[in-house]
């Protein structure tokens, strides 16, 4: 056995879990991501998916992509920056910008390749990098592979963020990086203090849409518009593979900001460009999510009618203010345990333990989409008292 293998054949916690019968990643689903999937022959509720807008099974953005493909083809051998930039990433970076109100817009392969190389390349060594400690993964890796200066301030703590603000050089740039939805909490950034900071300390700020396109603002237009504030954020990201049902990412600026990035971002100049399917689905969904309002009334009404009944029922479910709902159970064995016993029950959700979480606050994610029934979260709401009762967790 080399070294390499010899080490990480140490590495079986996977396996101690999968002895338990508890072990919750990588289940097969064998058909299309709706509030009910099929899972080894047995329909189950979904409610650990990211499509809030419940339009991955739609036949419009479904038969989008198939002409796209039929029209482009099934790839682009290339780079955005060299033979892989078609017509149609144009129009859809065309109207991305025009829908969260910025200038213009750069699509990416994923999400995690916007953060990572846009973070990445905006700052150089003099200048700082300001997170949220719950920031997404991408956007942590996108600030380690930056030369910049670090700073971290504790969850939504604009004291802690001011403290940071106060030690970086008054001429150096300062760029304050969020998740306007924070992925496994639901809460929301507050950008209103952030934008307050941000004037008295001459910052820039990121903001990351991931979760708010589709769901807050006028018409789905994310937490930036919600708040009011789209001219006050320098930059929003956000990526297909959630409420635009599909996948691939963008990043929105002004002109400047788009030139270099365009110029210079690594992930987008040496990684191939987004298929045809994907991004004509992308762009379907973002027409359907316009056209069709009820879809984010729906939505709404199948969060705040969940959020009720998880309270009503006494689950701890923290400040989320969106359609993640985090249960806390607060013991990783737990929530394994719970997830799988959930799972038998016929609900589907996810287990968010350490480094997606701080070790004392693991939880299982529950997700609504505007395809949801009530009946259905009254099901699942259900089930889940009996688990959690059951793990003496509620
Ligand atoms: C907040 C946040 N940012 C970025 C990403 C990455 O997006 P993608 O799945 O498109 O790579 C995710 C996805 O999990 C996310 O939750």
């Amino acid at each position: 056995m080399g070294l390499l293998q010899e080490k990480l054949a140490k590495y079986d916690l996977p396996q101690q879990y999968m002895a338990m019968g508890v072990y919750p990643y990588f289940r097969e689903i064998e058909g299309k991501q709706g509030t009910e999937v099929n899972m080894g022959g047995h329909k189950v509720l979904m409610f650990g998916s990211n499509a809030y807008t419940g339009l991955t099974g739609d036949e419009r953005v479904i038969e989008a992509g198939i002409k796209a493909m039929k029209k482009y083809g099934s790839g682009c051998a290339g780079s955005r920056f060299l033979n892989g930039t078609l017509d149609l990433h144009v129009k859809l970076e065309k109207e991305l910008a025009a829908f969260v109100g910025k200038e213009d817009a750069l699509c990416f392969s994923t999400g995690f390749t916007v953060n990572s190389g846009v973070i990445a390349c905006l700052t150089d060594r003099n200048d700082y990098i300001i997170c949220d400690d719950r920031d997404h993964a991408s956007i942590v890796d996108g600030r380690r592979l930056s030369f910049s200066q670090n700073l971290k301030y504790k969850h939504n703590d604009m004291a802690d963020l001011e403290k940071q603000l106060q030690k970086c050089n008054p001429d150096s740039v300062k760029l304050i990086i969020v998740d306007g939805v924070f992925s496994m909490e639901g809460d929301l950034a507050n950008l209103p203090e952030i934008v307050r900071l941000k004037h008295k300390y001459n910052a820039t700020i990121m903001v990351d849409e991931a979760h708010g396109l589709g769901v807050f603002g006028k018409q789905g237009r994310g937490v930036c518009d919600h708040f009011g504030l789209t001219d006050e954020i320098d930059l929003i990201m956000g990526t297909f593979s959630k409420s635009l049902a599909s996948i691939g990412g963008f990043i929105a600026a002004d002109e400047s900001i788009i030139n270099w990035l365009r110029h210079t971002a690594r992930t987008y100049i040496f990684s191939a460009s987004n298929t045809p399917a994907a991004t004509a689905s992308a762009l379907e969904a973002l027409h359907i999510i316009q056209n069709e309002p009820e879809r984010l009334e729906a939505l709404w009404e199948a969060t705040n009618y969940a959020l009720k009944r998880f309270r009503e029922a006494g689950f701890e479910i923290g400040a989320t203010e969106s359609p993640i709902i985090p249960l806390y159970v607060r013991d990783t064995d737990k929530t394994f345990m719970v997830t799988k016993l959930a799972f038998d029950e016929g609900v589907f959700i996810n287990p968010v333990i350490p480094p997606a979480c701080a070790p004392q606050d693991t939880l299982v994610r529950v997700a609504l989409m505007a395809t949801h029934t009530k009946e259905q979260i009254d099901s699942a709401v259900d089930k889940l008292v009996k688990c959690f009762k059951q793990l003496e967790i509620l």
